[in-house]
């Protein structure tokens, strides 16, 4: 008998299939079991539940941080991807690697990860593919899922998130509205089960435009502590072609499930695998500060896409800004729109700001003080009816009003070694500013603009879209990358809040997305508490133009009874508490000229760092931060407190062993208070080392600004402090 030779290839074809069933089997039958990942403290859990449902949790210190929490994703007319599912095989890998930031708060960063990655597959006959990564950092995770190319999954509509974070108690909260098109409200303090938005919401009415419609939904960076002392913070990374998360609080249960900002259809996100969402974000700490030096939103980030970054600078600014904002002068050059004079041209109002002798003024107090730009607002056509009508085409991007002679002022900049800085208000209508980015980056070019500061006040065009959905999203980062291409920085005021795509896009410097100082001239102000919560929401996604140092700070507007809800010292602090690699010296030359020696300050401090410490702090409460400025030794303190007076111990003890410094100290006057006498301060000089305990006293609503530089030369007459 001829024995039938062995057929290899079918016998291994029908090997593997049995020992992929009896793996199958093995990872079904162990889906009870979680799936692990840990990094000292943090550890993270993930199961298929009896239904196929992937959730995790996550533990902190051998405690619950979050509880048992369901993730999925829905599809538009199409079987969701939240459930059904089955574990085919898990990866892992460990991370620990090192990047130098293009500028930053450090200069070096550690990216160190224990990375897990789930791959589900659904139990039907479509089998769609489902990954979802976690990475476990020693101070917190993050997630996302990722969709493999695959046969039944390519063009698909994300309708809804599922993704929950359970809160295992009824945390104290930080929290702003969750509107679909600001986050320019006040913060509001309170416990998860007393979170409903709508008296703020409704109160809000210095806010243009504003969306809410779910009362019990927050913005992220959503910032947290538990009764035992824990600090949680939940937000987002790389937020590109998807539209932000919001979080849906149930107050009875504490769970928080992510909420996307709908588009004009009522749609999330539109994908075509290979494809992923953004990354999901869990910072966790037993101390506040370590939350603030949080790097798990930048790691999450992609390295930069810009390869030449040498034309990136950071720098301090001052503007034609202020004075509009506080009614002294307009943005727009004529009151009326609909008359021209017998040369054709609007007829003028005389209170227009961005006229060529004023601008030079500018300049010429930049010049004097050291300050790297002038940023103008109003310079261009289209401010007479710039906002409120809903209006595609509103202004030019590329044309001066008659006052504003763009050359002269350019070879003036030029000459007096200032850069100016290019403002393109779109008022909401981002398809017109699409149509004209080209030509408003070349202009800006031509006259050698470095960076142009963009705003979007108003209601979006595409007509139906949010500042926060999908569409602006995109919009915002092509912004970006277009401005990179002329080598122009970039600073977006409005835009949804930031996710640390300026790893990414390094001359994306800063945006807006919060509420700045600018509050303190049209709206209800900002409260004193309100800089000791900043850092730890707004602040955790990138850099804010928050627009600090208005030294005048009662008296300054033509409205009745406004005044900055801070002293003049707490205005200093905010320099090195509020991180940004541009800072606008925002108040007008004539009040720094008035409170030159306090002015001093904003000359001085650094605006890209070495290092950062936190000496201490509290949400809410308290934030001292110091910083050593990049490539010197000099080093910068900034203490801001709520409304409360506060006596604090700041030790020096990270400066160098053995070296000698100066340190001027700017305190708020003993007197001092920021609604009372909130322009007293006091302005001493010591010498200072490693050993220095300085002892700080912080006025309500006050704080304390100090510069510390090595000795260099003689130092007779100058006291150690003591
Ligand atoms: C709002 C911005 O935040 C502010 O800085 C700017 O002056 C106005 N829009 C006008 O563009
Ligand atoms: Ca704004």
């Amino acid at each position: 008998m001829k024995s039938t030779p062995l057929n290899y290839p079918k016998m291994k074809k029908i090997l593997t299939c049995i020992i992929s069933l009896l793996l199958l089997n093995h990872v079904t039958a162990q889906q009870a079991t979680p799936i692990s990942a840990s990094m000292n403290k943090v550890k993270l859990d993930f199961i298929l539940d009896a239904g196929g449902r992937p959730e995790y949790k996550v533990d902190y210190a051998e405690k619950p941080l979050i509880n048992t929490s369901r993730m999925g994703i829905k599809l538009a007319n199409d079987i969701s991807l939240d459930s059904n599912f089955m574990v085919i095989n898990t990866e892992r890998k460990s991370v620990d690697e090192q990047w130098k930031p293009v500028w930053g708060e450090v200069s070096t960063i550690r990216n160190h990860y224990e990375q897990v990655t789930i791959h589900l597959k659904q139990k039907n006959n479509l089998g769609r593919l489902m990954d979802i990564v976690f990475r476990v950092f020693e101070d917190g995770v993050g997630f996302r899922y990722e969709f493999p190319i695959q046969p039944n999954l390519k063009y698909f509509i994300v309708s809804d998130e599922i993704t929950e974070f359970a809160l295992t108690g009824d945390h104290k909260t930080f929290w702003i509205p969750g509107d679909y098109d600001t986050n320019e409200y006040p913060y509001s303090t309170t416990k998860i089960s007393e979170i409903d938005n709508r008296s703020m919401v409704n109160a809000s009415d210095d806010i243009a435009v504003k969306v809410c419609p779910d009362r019990y939904a927050v913005q992220t960076p959503l910032m947290m502590k538990t009764a035992d002392g824990l600090y949680i913070n939940i937000h987002e990374a790389a937020l590109v072609n998807y539209s932000a998360m919001q979080l849906h609080v149930d107050t009875k249960t504490f769970k928080l499930k992510a909420s996307l900002v709908p588009d004009a259809i009522g749609n999330m996100a539109y994908m075509r695998a290979a494809c992923h969402t953004p990354w999901r974000t869990i910072i966790v700490s037993n101390k506040a500060g370590e939350i603030l030096t949080s790097k798990i939103i930048l790691n999450l980030n992609e390295p930069s896409k810009i390869e030449n970054t040498s034309w990136i600078k950071p720098m301090k600014f001052v503007g034609v800004w202020w004075e509009m904002q506080t009614g002294k002068s307009t943005w727009n050059y004529s009151n009326n729109a609909d008359i021209v004079g017998a040369d054709g041209l609007l007829i003028p109002n005389h209170t227009h700001g961005a006229n060529t002798a004023n601008v030079e003024r500018y300049i010429d107090f930049a010049a004097k003080n050291g300050i790297k730009g002038v940023l103008v607002e109003g310079w261009n056509y289209g401010w007479e009816e710039w906002f409120g009508n809903w209006k595609e085409n509103v202004f030019s991007f590329v044309t001066p009003y008659p006052d504003f002679d763009v050359a002269a002022i350019a070879q003036y900049a030029k000459d007096k070694g200032v850069v100016m800085i290019m403002h393109n208000e779109t008022s909401g209508s981002a398809t017109d500013y699409e149509r004209q980015m080209d030509t408003a980056f070349r202009f800006m070019n031509k006259y050698g603009y470095t960076s142009v500061k963009t705003g979007y006040v108003g209601k979006i065009i595409p007509r139906g879209e949010h500042h926060d959905g999908a569409w602006m999203v995109n919009h915002y980062v092509r912004a970006a990358q277009k401005a990179a291409e002329y080598h122009i920085m970039i600073d977006e005021h409005e835009p949804v809040r930031p996710t640390g795509l300026q790893r990414t896009y390094p001359n994306w410097m800063a945006c807006e997305a919060g509420r700045g100082n600018e509050y303190n001239a049209f709206g209800h102000g900002d409260k004193p508490e309100h800089e000791t919560i900043m850092p730890f929401t707004r602040f955790i996604g990138g850099p804010m133009d928050f627009t600090p140092g208005i030294l005048k700070v009662k008296d300054y507007t033509v409205l009745p009874n406004k005044q900055v809800h801070t002293t003049l010292v707490k205005q200093l602090a905010l320099y090195v508490v509020l991180y940004s690699p541009i800072q606008m010296a925002a108040d007008l030359p004539e009040n720094y000229e008035k409170y030159a020696d306090a002015f001093q300050f904003i000359k001085d401090v650094g605006v890209d760092w070495d290092d950062t410490k936190i000496i201490q702090a509290e949400p809410g409460e308290y934030i001292t931060t110091a910083r050593k400025e990049k490539g010197t030794e000099n080093w910068f303190v900034g203490a801001v407190t709520n409304q409360d007076s506060r006596d604090e111990i700041a030790p020096l003890d990270f400066l160098n062993k053995g070296q000698k410094y100066i340190a001027t100290i700017y305190a708020d006057g003993l007197d001092a208070d920021w609604d009372k006498n909130p322009e007293s301060y006091k302005i001493t000089t010591y010498l200072v080392d490693a050993n220095t305990k300085l002892k700080l006293k912080l006025a309500p609503g006050g704080g304390a600004a100090i510069s510390i530089k090595p000795v260099s030369g003689d130092t007779k007459g100058i006291e150690k402090y003591k």
